[in-house]
């Protein structure tokens, strides 16, 4: 293992820059967003930071103390949202936020969130002193101590996700072209299939609102206040989804990542045929709240990926269908605090070098500003564009009535996945920004003004469209 470099270098992202021999070559710490750019983070020293001062006037270097143990580096960024949600500027709530992070948490704030078995994250602390390393238009780079990093969701403005940087450096890992060959050649051929059709169709909108409410708590029984991955309606929602998924006759399983943290779901029906080939969609079951409540329905973000998710486990059982890859339904825990969940298990694949062939990603489908057109947006910045392409053209056979474009919305699940070098993109509600007025926020229920399950269901056909037509498939009824 290298020794710990004393210099960070904030630089825009450059896939060249990743490739080539340079000193910064085997020091990257990930790629973060900032705005609707990305910024690579390298660790380094002094000599290789000259070079670069020379090379580039947009350089940020700072001095990092050493990081370890009790230390967590973390990005947090603002998210891409609409105007209309606009309220103060980034700058001002970026030190409001800071202004929070100095003053220690108030310990009932915090019990609540916590489950009460997991005393490990109960006790409170009086470190909370973090060092601000660099600061960006909308992000910015902290050192905190490694159990505030966990808690950051709790205390950061509404509209700002933070996502943990490693402390030594990862491998850029481009996805293959001979992972995007098959895309391309399944796209090449793509023809309306009306088999497809019929079994995408029998998704069925009563069951998606009947399982949405079980997980947001609308429903009144299943007693699931909070989501959030610390909560114990986490390890409700997690105990229930798999039960749902196993019916339908897929083997799970709960996959544990990090202490503290509701557990992945993982489920996986094998292939016809003889392959190591796997195509994963997902959505994460975890929530968030407004600050300072404990009441995080979660219904749009991400209720709405993860019913998704079930509607077409439930289409899988209701139509017989075999793949001919081995096809695996995720529901991540760990999102909002930085991807824990999906980057464990991207890893653990990676480790494995598992033969993923597709992964997409569905995080927010529900949402329809009214006066809008239903729509579907594709990630502008991380994933695979022939994926999202893809998925753009499938749209167009199955869900005519969605609007397809671009958003800069970013950085869910399948960013684990992209940083194995695995072709994958997200499917989101809007071709643009953020616009769900009850994003990050307490009210994020089912039933209320927008919440169209009509264009979820659309979107959930999409999803399952692309697995039928990528991974292959017979019925068996
Ligand atoms: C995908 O759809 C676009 C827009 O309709 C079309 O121009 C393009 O030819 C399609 N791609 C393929 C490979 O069929
Ligand atoms: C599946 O394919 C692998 C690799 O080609 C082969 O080694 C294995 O025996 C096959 N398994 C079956 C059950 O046919
Ligand atoms: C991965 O799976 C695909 C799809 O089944 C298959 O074509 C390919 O040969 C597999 N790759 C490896 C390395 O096994
Ligand atoms: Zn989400």
């Amino acid at each position: 293992m290298k020794a710990q470099l004393p210099f960070l270098l904030v630089v825009p992202f450059d896939t060249p820059l990743l490739e080539q021999e340079s000193c910064l070559s085997g020091n990257l710490l990930g790629n973060y967003r900032n705005g609707y750019s990305l910024q690579s983070v390298f660790i380094t020293d002094e000599e290789c930071i000259s070079s670069w001062a020379a090379q580039t006037e947009s350089l940020s270097a700072v001095f990092t103390p050493a990081v370890q143990g009790f230390r967590q580096l973390v990005w947090i960024a603002e998210e891409a949202i609409d105007d209309s949600l606009k309220v103060p500027t980034s700058e001002d709530q970026l030190d409001l936020f800071l202004e929070r992070l100095s003053s220690p948490p108030q310990a009932q704030d915090e019990e609540t969130f916590l489950d009460s078995n997991q005393d490990v994250f109960i006790e409170t602390s009086k470190d909370t002193g973090f060092q601000l390393l660099y600061r960006g238009s909308s992000a910015a780079l902290l050192s905190v101590p490694s159990r505030v990093a966990l808690h950051l969701d709790t205390v950061l403005p509404r509209f700002w996700k933070s996502t943990p940087v490693p402390s030594f450096p990862i491998e850029f890992i481009p996805v293959p072209p001979s992972s995007i060959e098959p895309v391309k050649s399944v796209l090449s051929n793509l023809a309306y299939d009306s088999s497809v059709a019929t079994i995408v169709d029998s998704i069925s909108i009563p069951q998606m609102r009947n399982d949405i409410r079980f997980l947001t708590g609308e429903d009144g029984q299943s007693g699931i206040v909070s989501r959030h991955s610390f909560s114990q309606g986490s390890r409700v929602a997690a105990a229930w989804l798999k039960q749902r998924f196993e019916e339908t006759g897929a083997t799970c399983r709960l996959m544990s990542f990090m202490q503290g943290f509701a557990p992945n779901v993982i489920c996986r029906y094998e292939s016809m045929v003889n392959t190591t080939g796997t195509v994963i969609i997902s959505g994460h079951y975890d929530s968030r709240g407004s600050f300072g409540s404990t009441r995080m329905p979660g219904g749009d973000d991400d209720g709405s990926g993860t019913t998704a998710v079930l509607s077409i486990a439930r289409a899988i059982a209701r139509n017989g269908v075999k793949f001919h890859q081995n096809v695996e339904l995720v529901a991540f825990a760990g999102e909002e605090q930085g991807l824990y969940g999906s980057r464990a298990y991207a890893n653990e694949l990676r480790s494995l070098d598992s033969n993923v062939t597709l992964m997409i990603q569905a995080d927010m489908l529900g949402y329809r500003k009214p006066g809008e057109p239903m729509q579907l947006g594709l990630p502008k910045s991380i994933g695979t564009p022939e994926v999202a392409q893809l998925v753009a053209n499938i749209s167009a056979l199955y869900s005519p009535e969605l609007e397809v474009g671009i958003t800069p919305a970013c950085c869910s699940d399948h960013q684990s996945f992209h940083e194995q070098g695995y072709a994958s993109t997200q499917v989101f509600e809007r071709a643009g920004p953020i616009v769900d007025p009850m994003y990050h926020n307490s009210g994020d229920l089912s039933d209320r003004e927008g919440f169209d399950f009509d264009q979820l269901k659309a979107i959930a056909k999409v999803q399952f469209a692309t697995v039928l037509h990528y991974a292959g498939f017979e019925l068996h009824k």
